[in-house]
């Protein structure tokens, strides 16, 4: 059986030939169809998870496919998956079979392509908890998106117009304002050099950015208003002045989805159906598995949109 293996933290995966995954109780063989390549993949493959996998190791956090065998769903079942200690604490999607824990098997609805099925959960399910779990948004405010045409950004900025917010989506630069989703008003902070835009006030920020886009955005939020801190691709480090800080009452709120994987799990199948019915919308960039190591390169790298995708044959 083929997958996908790195050596070395930070080394490019290799396609491998592995002992196929036998049956055993309390999980089901899945055949993969479609795996995700996400941040979180790329922090565990340079070597910066808290609790890395021993070497070598299959990445992949997220999968989709088909059951060949197990109980918990009949075979033939199309399912998606995420958790349950694959990519992490063992061999993770990136492979032709999986041993997947039943209790994460989820069915995927036919009309839920695989690739979607794949690569919904992180993106979808945070952008859904920050918005309404952690950021609490109600119809009529206004909400600020940073990063709004990334993963999670991008369907922030959808789920807030679909809750009756007026939505600013926050670029790094102007090409990117037509990626923006129809209804997001556009704003420009020059990545390399962040200023607080002008004439924009929000009683919500979803930051997924970080750093000097953080800096810049957070004197945009209202007093007594939320934000919401999703990521820090732009920079880990914030300086705060507590004179104002303390004085301007805005509330900051650290989004964990490890935490709150529960709360994920709960909103999926609502977001499942969204993506469906194309109301919902992610992009995707669909590599073949032996471009996996390309696909962590693309991730990485400036001017990307949205998640990348493995598939046999891709
Ligand atoms: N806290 C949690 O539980 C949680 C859950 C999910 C994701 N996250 C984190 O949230 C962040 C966003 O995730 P995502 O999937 O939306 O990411 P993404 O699709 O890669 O998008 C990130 C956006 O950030 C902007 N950006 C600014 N500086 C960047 C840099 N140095 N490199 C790349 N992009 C940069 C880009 O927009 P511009 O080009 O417009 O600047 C990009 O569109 C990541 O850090 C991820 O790890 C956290």
């Amino acid at each position: 059986m083929k997958a996908v293996r790195v050596h070395a933290w930070g080394e490019a995966p290799v396609m491998e030939t592995v002992p196929a995954p036998t049956g055993c109780e309390g999980r089901s063989i899945v055949r993969i169809e479609a795996a995700s390549v996400g941040h979180l993949d790329r922090t565990i493959w340079r070597g910066d998870f808290l609790h890395p996998p021993s070497l070598p190791y299959v990445p992949g956090v997220e999968g989709s496919g088909i059951v060949e065998q197990g109980e918990a769903l009949p075979a033939g079942t199309r399912v998606w998956f995420r958790g349950g200690g694959l990519g992490t604490r063992e061999d993770g999607t990136w492979r032709e079979r999986c041993s997947v824990p039943d209790a994460i098997l989820a069915p995927l609805p036919d009309d839920v392509p695989f690739d979607a099925g794949a690569s919904f959960f992180s993106p979808c399910t945070s952008a859904w908890v920050a918005l309404h779990e952690v950021g609490v948004v109600r119809a009529g405010e206004r909400v600020l998106v940073s990063g709004a045409t990334g993963a999670v950004g991008g369907i922030a900025c959808q789920l807030a117009l679909g809750a009756g917010a007026r939505v600013f989506g926050a670029v790094g630069s102007a090409e990117r304002i037509a990626q923006l989703a129809d209804g997001v008003e556009p704003i420009v902070v020059d990545r390399r050099a962040p200023r607080t835009p002008k004439d924009v006030q929000a009683e919500l920020l979803i930051d997924t950015v970080g750093g000097a886009t953080l800096a810049a955005l957070l004197p945009s939020v209202v007093a007594g208003g939320r934000a919401v801190l999703v990521g820090y691709l732009g920079g880990a480090q914030l300086a705060l002045d507590l004179t104002q800080f303390i004085q301007r009452d805005v509330s900051l709120l650290p989004l964990n989805m490890l935490r709150r994987e529960a709360a994920g799990h709960a909103a999926a199948p609502a977001l499942l159906a969204r993506i469906a019915d194309g109301s919902l919308r992610l992009e995707r960039r669909v590599f073949d598995f032996g471009q996996a190591a390309e696909a962590l390169e693309w991730l990485g790298s400036p001017g990307h949109r949205g998640r990348a995708v493995l598939r046999w044959g891709g």
